[in-house]
């Protein structure tokens, strides 16, 4: 039996940094952000948005569209964390007004976790062909200001019904599979800026690339040429061309800019001018290329290579269904991304530096431009989630 994905959409903050103004305010040449790291805007949200309300954004179309029966799952992969023993999946529970008969957890393994989600999800499907879920990956990326992370910052949501026979896209079942115990990335319980150290980070993610390809080729029989079209994990698009390099090289074969053209860089439009969203962005990398690729993805097989630092790797594929088209939100996402707001220097600072309140007492937040739902303040240490007017 097929189980795999049959509904996915994305939605990113109102609010943007374009990154030649960082780079003015850093002294940094624009290039080295539109090139050499190949990022030109970062998604900022506002005080009133979090990982609970890009979430609940993401997910609503889905559900608006296909109704909430047999949805029996929901797993949210993130690593902003709003509480240390609440999942933050039963905010969004209550905001889509999901049935009781529904499993809710959040998964963490850094941007690994929207893919735990996703196996965790495909299992329970096979298992029980009439059921559901909807996984999410949601996230805020944090580093601290002037640090070299910082350009490479962003956020963003992705949600995804999964289903037996999947009407976008098949998930094969063979994977290659990765873990190691390391430090290259992570973010102490008391902090809310990520730590990085940021060139090891990138070795190690084309190490487990390399790892976890050689083991999905060997275990499938398939080859570089085997895969129409890859997808990554995107801390920023640049990584990708490296990535891509490294496999066409493992394969006696040095892809022209054409190729990449034709391979990767659909799947790199949204993430340039959205930034990191950690465990969405493999999935926004999937959603970019099925929104913006011309030609019809229908039978095509996708590789998909998902990291989370700490470190998790997988490389897995699935097969785009045909008649995919017809199951997206192509219009809505577009829409999106051309209305919105383009923040000053200092509007950045300013918002980056406003901090969640931790006294217990009431506080109201201030209504910015959100999606449907927005965080209406906090009282005794409860979040209060409200539809935005
Ligand atoms: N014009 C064009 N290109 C330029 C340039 C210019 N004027 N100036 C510099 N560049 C190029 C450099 O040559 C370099 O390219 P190569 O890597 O191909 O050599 C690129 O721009 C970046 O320059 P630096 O290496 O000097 O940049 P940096 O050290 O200041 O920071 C970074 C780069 C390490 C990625 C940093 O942004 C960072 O720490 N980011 C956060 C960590 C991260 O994203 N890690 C990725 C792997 S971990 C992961 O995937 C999990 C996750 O989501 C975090």
């Amino acid at each position: 039996m097929k189980t795999g994905i049959d509904r996915i959409s994305f939605y990113s903050s109102r609010y943007y940094l374009d990154l030649k103004t960082l780079a003015e305010a850093r002294g940094t040449d624009p290039a080295k952000y539109y090139t050499g790291i190949g990022q030109e805007k970062m998604a900022i949200p506002p005080p009133d948005e979090d990982i609970v309300t890009m979430a609940a954004s993401a997910a609503l179309p889905i559900i608006e569209a296909e109704g909430r029966d047999n949805i029996e799952l929901l797993a949210l992969g993130t690593e902003s964390g709003i509480d240390q023993s609440k999942a933050a999946g039963l905010f969004v529970h209550g905001l889509l007004g999901l049935p009781a008969r529904c499993r809710v957890v959040e998964m963490k393994e850094a941007c690994y976790g929207g893919t735990a989600g996703l196996q965790m999800a495909l299992a329970m499907v096979q298992r029980n062909p009439g059921s559901k879920a909807l996984v999410i990956g949601a996230d805020i990326a944090r580093y601290d200001l002037g640090s070299p992370g910082e350009a490479t910052q962003g956020c963003g949501a992705v949600a995804m019904l999964i289903t037996a026979n999947p009407r976008i896209m098949t998930v094969e079942p063979e994977a290659g599979i990765f873990s190691d115990d390391i430090m290259d990335f992570w973010r102490p319980n008391y902090r809310s800026q990520a730590l990085v150290d940021g060139k090891y980070s990138t070795r190690v993610y084309l190490n487990a690339l390399a790892d976890t390809w050689g083991q999905y080729t060997t275990i499938t029989g398939r080859g570089y040429g085997d895969i129409d079209r890859f997808c990554y994990h995107l801390p920023f698009t640049r990584i990708a061309e490296k990535a891509q390099e490294r496999l066409a090289k493992s394969a006696g074969i040095k892809p022209d800019d054409e190729t990449l053209e034709q391979v990767l860089r659909r799947s790199l439009v949204y993430n340039r001018i959205t930034g990191n969203s950690y465990a969405a962005s493999l999935y926004v990398g999937l959603n970019s290329l099925l929104d913006n690729d011309d030609g019809d993805l229908g039978g095509k097989r996708v590789g998909m290579y998902s990291y989370g630092s700490g470190c998790v790797a997988e490389y897995f594929s699935g097969i785009i269904e045909p008649g995919y088209r017809e199951q997206l939100f192509t219009g809505r996402h577009r829409d999106m991304l051309d209305d919105r707001t383009e923040l000053t220097f200092r509007q950045y600072e300013d918002m980056f530096t406003l901090n969640f309140p931790t006294d217990g007492g009431e506080h109201t937040f201030a209504q910015y431009r959100t999606g449907p739902f927005r965080l209406a303040g906090v009282e005794q240490h409860k979040r209060i989630y409200k539809r935005a007017e």
